[in-house]
């Protein structure tokens, strides 16, 4: 059976909104996160851990007129190493329409009015696109990672300072 959300519409100007994420979203967010991180996906029980942390910064984009999530941006504060941008995502269909910048954006004005110092993430060195937007928003890349997502599999981490 196909997955629901690989029956999106693909819409030239989808109408968006964001706001944090609330627990009526956990089923979307379920399939987003499968579509997008196949074998490598959060399951529903730790999104939902995420959704009640109030530690955590968790945006998400909603198609106003499908009235779901196509979008999300998820950072957890670590005590010790601080703000760390754990995950980024938009659905296929929704993708190159400036989503998954605003998304982005998002969880850098949050961490930012939380106070702490900078924002941190780790990125596989082949996610161009990725790369991309994080470079435009201001990251910095300050430590390969060789091997990071298994063997041969390498990640650059990257830093943004306030
Ligand atoms: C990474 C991701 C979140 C980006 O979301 P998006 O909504 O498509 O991104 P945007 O539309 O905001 O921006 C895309 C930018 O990347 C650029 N881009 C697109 N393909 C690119 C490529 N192959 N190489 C470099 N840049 C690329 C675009 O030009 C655009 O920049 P512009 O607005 O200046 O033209 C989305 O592709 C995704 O969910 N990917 C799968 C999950 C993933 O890899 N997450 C990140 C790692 S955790």
């Amino acid at each position: 059976m196909s997955s629901p959300i690989l029956q999106f519409p693909s819409p030239r100007a989808p109408a968006i909104r964001y706001r944090l994420a609330r627990l009526d979203d956990l089923e979307n967010l379920t399939v987003l996160e499968s579509t997008c991180f196949p074998g490598n996906d959060m399951t529903k029980r730790q999104i939902r851990r995420h959704i009640l942390n109030p530690l955590a910064h968790f945006w998400v984009a909603v198609d106003s007129g499908q009235r779901r999530v196509v979008g999300y941006s998820l950072v957890l504060h670590h005590q010790r190493r601080g703000p760390r941008l754990y995950s980024i995502a938009v659905a296929a269909p929704y993708r190159g329409h400036g989503i998954g910048k605003k998304l982005l954006q998002k969880s850098v004005m949050t961490t930012k009015a939380s106070g702490a110092p900078h924002l941190m993430l780790e990125v596989s060195q082949k996610s161009r696109k990725a790369q991309s937007i994080y470079r435009d928003a201001g990251f910095l890349v300050w430590k390969k990672a060789p091997d990071y997502y298994g063997a041969g599999l390498h990640a650059l981490k990257m830093m943004k300072h306030f």
